[in-house]
């Protein structure tokens, strides 16, 4: 009796571990957590004030390229938070306490925290008056004021990550007055790592040419320039995006 109890237990833990990890509940929560650590966590922050255009449009492309390729993504709308630039606390640099994330507290604090735990890091902002946004510009001086040591003036992130600087823009490859995204750019290149570049340009400003005072464009050039690079633009975005995801 007491050998065939014996036998039975064996037999059934023999049973029990043939059965393979993904057909139990345990199992499967087990391959869950093992691919939810594998997967890339991509931040795409957008610095353009309108939801349908073009920087959204190339924003939504890279987006769909990075989950394509089994990123999660999360893209955060600029104009939609209420924030201040640096306002030179030093709260970052107190003697002991040194940190590269900004300490101070308003809408930007959870997406800068996410950042610094993120894989990939994609900026887009239209180009106004020549630099990129107002809010793209007082969001980077809080991203990046922490990266800064005044003991060496070496720059540090948290953590490297591949990034995409993406600009849009009324000028031409050959004319315009961009300086995109200028010296915070020296800073995303020493904290994150090289940043790959794209730029959509001579966007259309508004869809209909008719309906306001813009005649210093032509509507029919804009037209050829967007039926012969628009798509092009949206895919480049795409596979930037799919890019980032598989990078090792
Ligand atoms: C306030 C303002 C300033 C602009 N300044 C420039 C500029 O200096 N150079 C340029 O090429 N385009 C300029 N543009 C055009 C925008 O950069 C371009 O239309 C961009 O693609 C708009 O992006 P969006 O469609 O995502 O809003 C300006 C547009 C606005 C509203």
């Amino acid at each position: 009796m007491a050998t065939n109890r014996r036998d039975f237990i064996k037999r059934a833990a023999m049973a029990l571990a043939a059965i393979p990890v993904m057909s139990s509940p345990l199992g499967l929560l087990a391959q869950e957590t093992q691919n939810n650590s594998k997967m890339k966590k991509i931040m795409i922050i957008d610095g353009g004030p309108r939801k349908n255009m073009n920087t959204a449009a190339m924003l939504e492309k890279v987006a769909e390229g990075a989950r394509s390729a089994g990123a999660e993504v999360k893209v955060v709308r600029l104009y939609d938070l209420n924030y201040k630039g640096c306002i030179s606390c030093l709260a970052c640099k107190i003697k002991g306490r040194a940190s590269n994330v900004c300490k101070f507290k308003d809408a930007l604090t959870p997406v800068l925290e996410e950042i610094a735990q993120a894989d990939g890091l994609v900026l887009g902002s239209p180009i106004y008056f020549g630099d990129v946004t107002g809010q793209m510009r007082t969001f980077l001086e809080r991203l990046a004021f922490p990266w800064l040591s005044y003991n060496d003036y070496s720059m540090t992130a948290p953590k490297k990550m591949p990034v995409l600087l993406i600009e849009t823009m009324n000028g031409l490859p050959d004319r315009n007055n961009s300086n995109g995204y200028g010296s915070m750019e020296y800073c995303i290149q020493a904290s994150l790592g090289h940043p790959e570049h794209l730029i959509a340009y001579n966007t259309y400003q508004v869809r209909n040419y008719d309906n306001f005072e813009l005649a210093g464009f032509s509507k029919e050039a804009k037209q050829q320039w967007r039926d012969e690079h628009w798509e092009q633009d949206l895919q480049k975005a795409f596979d930037a995006g799919k890019r980032m995801a598989e990078q090792e």
